[in-house]
């Protein structure tokens, strides 16, 4: 198929541009840099430069392209302001609301069959009930006020893309991500303040995260990309864990000292509400509908052994 990927160049366009390639489809990777057009070269893509929040360069590009299926991974995440959350992702919900309606408009008329886009699975369900959610349970009715424009740019994705009826939308929602090019890989961010002590257990560490490892993340979306059919599914790994769990086991990998342990109050005082939120109260993604439906399951089952890989 011929497949045009905005968000080509990222830490997941460059997992996913590989394995498009290597799975007989042919690519068009989307950059908004002529400097870049040689990474996606080498990758296997070929690439064009646009904009992803100008509608009419998207309209062009895509035009030119003449896509059977759009990708979506537009994100500019960079580093996280964690008491600035909201203001951290500005840029991404961008491209998460602009971006995804100039996407859908310029996929609509050129006809694609399947639009598979980015979403997340690792904050933004509702923090009642089990630990554990499906893609049936709610999203949060009450985040922390420093999340919600970023959950309601993400409302708004999910449902522009499963609500777009002429075309097969399928939203994808990951796990956070480790591995190459990622914050949590050595030398990116996390990882170094896990090193450096700055990453405390906050309270009782009972949120719960659900990871999932980049190439994990590039071969779930090749699988929906040639059979998904509409709507959500979490893709995580199989092994969802409370902070009090992962965190210590990836300061003892990394050779790094045990991390410290605050209480709330401490917590709230350095890393905001939403500092708090994902220490203690969030809920894991189950990956029983992607696996049902993708026919995909994790070649790195847990983040325990794949944080070593
Ligand atoms: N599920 C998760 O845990 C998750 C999800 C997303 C990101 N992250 C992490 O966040 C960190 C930083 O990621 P990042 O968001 O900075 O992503 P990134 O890996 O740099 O990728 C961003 C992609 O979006 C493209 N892009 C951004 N704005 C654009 C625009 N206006 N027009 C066209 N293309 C645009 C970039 O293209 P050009 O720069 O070539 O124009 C690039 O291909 C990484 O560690 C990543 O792993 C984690």
């Amino acid at each position: 198929m011929r497949i045009f990927l905005a968000g080509a160049t990222g830490a997941m366009g460059k997992q996913l541009v590989p394995r498009l390639v290597a799975a007989g489809h042919e690519v068009v990777g989307m950059t908004r840099s002529d400097g870049k057009r040689a990474v996606l070269e080498e990758l296997g893509a070929s690439a064009v430069v646009a904009d992803a929040l100008h509608a009419d360069e998207v309209g062009n590009a895509v035009a030119r392209a003449e896509p059977e299926v759009i990708i979506h991974q537009l994100t500019a995440i960079g580093s996280v302001d964690i008491r600035n959350f909201d203001r951290s992702f500005a840029l991404t919900n961008r491209l998460r609301t602009e971006g995804t309606d100039h996407l859908l408009a310029a996929g609509r008329a050129v006809g694609v069959r399947r639009f598979v886009a980015q979403s997340y699975a690792a904050w933004p369900y509702a923090r009642t009930g089990g630990t554990i959610k499906t893609e049936e349970d709610p999203l949060d009715p009450t985040p922390a006020p420093n999340m919600r424009e970023t959950l309601n740019a993400i409302r708004y994705l999910e449902t522009a893309v499963t609500g777009a009826d002429w075309t097969e939308g399928i939203v994808l929602r990951y796990g956070a991500f480790y591995g190459p090019g990622t914050s949590m890989s050595p030398g990116g961010e996390q990882f170094e303040m896990i090193r450096r002590r700055k990453f405390p257990v906050v309270g009782d560490g009972a949120g719960i995260w659900s990871f999932l490892h980049i190439a994990d993340a590039a071969e779930a979306t090749v699988a929906a990309v040639q059979r998904g059919r509409r709507g959500i599914y979490n893709v995580v790994d199989d092994d969802p864990a409370p902070v009090g769990d992962w965190l210590p086991a990836l300061a003892d990998r990394l050779g790094a000292p045990r991390p410290r342990r605050v209480p709330k109050f401490v917590g709230r005082l350095f890393a905001g509400e939403v500092g708090v939120v994902l220490m203690t109260d969030i809920r894991g993604a189950s990956n029983t509908g992607a696996k049902r439906e993708l026919g995909w399951k994790p070649r790195h089952p847990s983040w325990r052994e794949g944080f070593a890989s």
